[in-house]
């Protein structure tokens, strides 16, 4: 018995030996990229377990250059931190980097990873994607998406008016983006305070908040199944709740549907569904299942709601430290759109408005270290091996204060997108990446750039906005994780305008 035990406990020996090995010759054969130093499996926990992960990458890239390789437990984690090798692996290396790692977090709010955002390069997501970005050129047609603004807006202003007390402009902007949001997906206009929208809000705020912080179940997977953490609990009842939330919106829009009667987003992806039945397209047909159709809809929630309303709030701030830049602002409004509401028309025109909303995405950071990239092939960026199944991290904080790209990187300066006659550069920094680029760049860029220029212009033409007397401008941010900044609670005061 003893014997035996000695035998096991050899073999044992042996096998982590070998694996040891097998592991070391492995990562031989690549020229990884450079890293500082650490304890095995424990990796740089100081780094990802910092909610400023995105700065302290951007300082290590100053002693390692532009590709920086950090160990997160057993994982190994790639860093882009400048314009060169981002648009090599994500423009010149086209699919290399297409893919999305998965997690046990993702494969909760994704059902295993059958949605857009978080699955990996596929032709099902492929197909996906295409389905879901013609579904929302479609707001870009006519007059559709200025007159779903305009409704929102005016609900929204005509209430912010009637504030007597400095308020949180944070709280508008959340609520104007979610009514904006679900008109565009579930087709209908809802009162302010409706409790459906506010259900909403509170689930995806609560779900955000838990993903940027991260889970210790995304790295010890099996913890999850013998003693989750309450906070990975409240993550999956919280995930499920929004999942049958937006089931039953896709449910009744299935039961009520009309063909060639277009209402919403999700109608667009039904009359997807039905040319494929049409056509006999059972490749199609396949992949156009349900439980995708629901994680596409989920999609537009989980990827489109935070960066715009953060967005929002970066513009709104920067607009009441910067008072003389508000006033620019409001001149430009004034003489190319008077008293009028602002159109799809006018977009062209509002060059001014339009930098310093380019402005606010460079330097408030809504999704610093982007969405996670990975490696679906063995690969090269920077002069180093990429191999196959490796996360990699678009550093879109270090890109946008890259001081060869922009001078003086903390100043907000619209400037940088103007000429010297003050109208439009042809092209910004190159980098200028808030939607990312190539493959999985952002679905939603074309809609959310009218989007929140024109909110921003509305806003803008009605209001005066500043601090209350005597408040001193905040200039601490808040760190969410995983490089998502929103500036330190502040509230504003607004006075209506007078337009000639
Ligand atoms: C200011 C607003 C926005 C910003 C800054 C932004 C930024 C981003 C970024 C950085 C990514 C990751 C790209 C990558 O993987 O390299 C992304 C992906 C995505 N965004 Fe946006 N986004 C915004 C608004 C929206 C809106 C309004 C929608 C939908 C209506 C949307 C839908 C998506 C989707 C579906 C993806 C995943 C694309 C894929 O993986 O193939 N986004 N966005």
């Amino acid at each position: 018995m003893n014997n035996l035990s000695v035998n096991t406990q050899a073999m044992l020996a042996a096998l982590s030996i070998g694996l040891f090995v097998y592991y070391v010759i492995k990562r031989m054969r690549y020229r990884l990229p450079p890293g500082p130093w650490c304890i095995p499996l424990v990796g740089h926990y100081k780094i990802y377990s910092s909610v400023e992960m995105h700065k302290k990458v951007a300082e290590l890239s100053k002693v390692y250059g532009p590709v920086v390789r950090l160990s997160f437990g057993t994982q190994t984690w790639i860093f882009l931190n400048n314009n060169d090798v981002v648009i090599e692996a994500l423009i010149k290396k086209k699919a290399d980097f297409a893919g999305r790692p998965k997690s046990p977090s993702t494969d909760v709010i994704t059902a295993g990873g059958k949605d857009i955002a978080l699955s990996t390069y596929s032709p099902t997501w492929k197909l996906h994607r295409k389905i879901a970005g013609k579904a929302l050129r479609n707001y870009l047609q006519g007059t559709l998406l200025e007159n779903m603004i305009q409704d929102n807006m005016d609900k929204f202003l005509n209430k912010m008016a009637q504030e007597k007390d400095p308020f949180k402009f944070k709280d508008y902007a959340d609520l104007m983006v979610y009514h904006q949001l679900y008109t565009i997906c579930f087709g209908q206009k809802r009162p302010i305070d409706d409790p459906e929208v506010k259900t909403l809000l509170e689930l995806d705020e609560d779900l955000n908040t838990s993903l940027g912080t991260g889970f210790i179940e995304d790295l010890v997977p099996y913890l999850k199944d013998i003693c989750p953490t309450a906070k990975w609990k409240n993550f999956v009842k919280v995930s499920h709740q929004l999942t049958k939330l937006i089931s039953t919106k896709y449910r009744d829009h299935v039961d009520t549907y009309k063909s060639g009667v277009n209402r919403d987003f999700i109608d667009s992806l039904l009359a997807a569904k039905e040319e494929a039945e049409n056509e006999g397209d059972e490749s199609a047909l396949e992949k156009l299942d349900d439980t995708r159709l629901i994680q596409t809809i989920s999609d537009i929630f989980l990827a489109g709601v935070d960066t715009t309303r953060l967005t929002m709030d970066w513009f709104v701030y920067f607009m009441t430290r910067f008072p003389e830049i508000q006033t620019k602002c409001q001149e430009e409004i004034d003489s190319v759109v008077g008293a009028r509401h602002p159109s799809m028309k006018d977009r062209n025109k509002l060059d001014y408005i339009e930098a310093c909303l380019f402005e606010s995405m460079r330097l408030g950071s809504v999704a610093g270290l982007g969405v996670p990239h990975m490696a679906i092939c063995d690969s090269q960026v920077g002069g180093y091996d990429i191999p196959k199944g490796t996360t990699i991290f678009i550093n879109h904080w270090a890109l946008h204060n890259d001081p060869k790209f922009f001078k003086d990187p903390k100043k907000f300066d619209p400037y940088r997108y103007l000429d010297e006659n003050g109208k439009k550069k042809p092209a910004r920094p190159d980098s200028w990446l808030p939607f990312s680029a190539g493959s999985r760049v952002c679905l939603g860029e074309a809609v959310a750039k009218p989007e929140i220029l024109l909110m921003c212009a509305n806003l803008l033409q009605r209001f005066e906005i500043r601090l209350p007397d005597g408040e001193r401008a905040n200039p601490e941010y808040k760190q969410l994780g995983f490089g998502t900044e929103l500036p330190s609670e502040y509230k504003v005061i607004v006075k209506d305008r007078v337009i000639n």
